[in-house]
Parts: structure tokens; sequence; C-alpha cells
């Protein structure tokens, strides 16, 4: 429980999946399967790589919170 919100696990499930959708289109962007214009293409790649880092910890954090019961706030 984070200040009152409790962590259910269809929450997990769909950030787990939101996170393989966008490591898929990160994976095909950086095999340039998904092409963009010029700066854009390394630009997107670049902020992708950081949304990912930060979903993937948010997830494992609410994951955590989950399976450890643990109480925040
Ligand atoms: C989850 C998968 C991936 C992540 C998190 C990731 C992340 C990154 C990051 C952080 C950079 C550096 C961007 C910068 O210079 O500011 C980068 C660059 C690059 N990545 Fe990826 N990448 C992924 C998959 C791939 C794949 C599958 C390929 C190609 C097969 C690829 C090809 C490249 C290329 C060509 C660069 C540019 C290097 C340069 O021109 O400086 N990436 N990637």
């Amino acid at each position: 429980m984070i200040l009152g919100f409790v962590v259910k696990p269809a929450m997990l499930v769909f950030g787990g999946t939101f996170l393989l959708l966008l490591m898929l289109l990160q994976v095909l962007q950086g095999m340039r399967k998904i092409k963009l214009k010029g700066p854009l293409h390394l630009k997107v790649h670049k902020w992708g790589a950081w949304a990912l880092l930060a979903a993937a910890v948010f997830h494992g954090f609410l994951g955590w919170v989950y399976a450890f019961h643990l109480e925040i706030g």
C-alpha cells in the first residue's frame, strides 16, 4: 500500500505488458525496422531508453510493494 493506494496484480500485469510493448518498439527502432528522419531517430531512441528505464523502475517498485506487502506513507 502506498499512501492508501493498494497495488493489485492486474496493475502489474498491465505494467509488464506495457513494458514489453515499449521494449519491442525500442528494439524495432534500434534495428531500424521503424525509421525516423534525421536526428529525430536517435533522439526518440534515447528518450525511449529513459522512458523504459523509468517505467521499469516504477514497475519493479510496485512489484516489491505488492510481493512483500510493504506499506509506504
Ligand atoms: C531495449 C532495447 C534498447 C535500448 C534500451 C537502447 C538504448 C540505447 C541508448 C540509451 C542509446 C544511446 C543514445 C545516445 O547516444 O544518446 C542507444 C543508441 C543506439 N542504439 Fe539502442 N537501445 C536498444 C536497442 C537497440 C537495438 C536492438 C539496436 C540495433 C540493432 C540499437 C541500435 C542503436 C544505435 C545504432 C545507436 C546509436 C549509436 C550512436 O549513433 O551514437 N539499439 N540505444
